[in-house]
């Protein structure tokens, strides 16, 4: 897709405050600093539209942008993060399940993982609770530039028997530094718009 628009259209922490805009929407989710908003940034080619930072918590509300008047990204505060009081957790959970479970524009859900590590217990639960919740799930391994190009393949098997991934279900590496995998990544995204 070539994108010539994209706005930031709300921060939203409760569901009175989504888009009433009946677009289809691709959601994002993975471990904090894992790389969703770079993620997001590198497909719409803008540099800082999707805040983005090398500490982890950048993102703490959802955060919907309108790509091109066709459909919205929506970025998800990152889980994982040790650094966080049961409330704060409790807080994610419920802004998550209120999202996940509800949201009829929601037609995928990008799940980040990061290719040089093995997907971690939350990362496997989010998995499940996607498919638990019938969201179509395509997974994206990112970092890929911190990898070798012979270590690629074992990484993305590695991911795929940790995270039991059905059949049906994509794995598609991908780097925001280099945009290695960006065209593979729109594919995936275009088949659910
Ligand atoms: P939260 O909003 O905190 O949940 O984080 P996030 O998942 O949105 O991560 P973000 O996009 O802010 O990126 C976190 C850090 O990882 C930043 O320093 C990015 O520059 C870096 N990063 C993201 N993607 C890549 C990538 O593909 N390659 C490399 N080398 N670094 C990346
Ligand atoms: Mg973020």
């Amino acid at each position: 897709m070539k994108v010539t628009k994209a706005e930031i259209v709300i921060s939203a922490v409760a569901k009175k405050q989504y888009p009433a805009d009946p677009i289809s929407e691709i959601a994002l989710a993975g471990r904090s600093n894992v790389g969703k908003s770079s993620f997001i940034n590198k497909l719409i080619n803008r540099k800082a539209l999707a805040r983005t930072s090398s500490k982890p918590g950048k993102t703490q509300t959802l955060n919907f942008y309108k790509i091109n008047d066709v459909f919205h990204f929506v970025d998800v505060p990152g889980y994982g993060y040790a650094k966080v009081s049961k409330k704060e957790r409790e807080v994610w959970g419920k802004m998550m399940e209120e999202y996940f479970s509800t949201r009829e524009q929601l037609k995928a859900t990008l799940l980040i993982v990061d290719i040089r590590h093995q997907p971690t217990s939350d990362d496997i639960a989010m998995y499940d609770f996607l498919k638990f919740h019938q969201i179509p799930v395509i997974v994206i391994a990112t970092k890929l530039d911190k990898i070798k190009k012979s270590q690629v393949s074992k990484h993305v098997q590695r991911v795929k028997d940790t995270l039991e991934i059905e059949q049906e279900d994509q794995v598609i590496p991908f780097s925001a530094e280099t945009a290695q995998g960006k065209e593979e990544a729109w594919r995936a995204i275009q088949s659910y718009l």
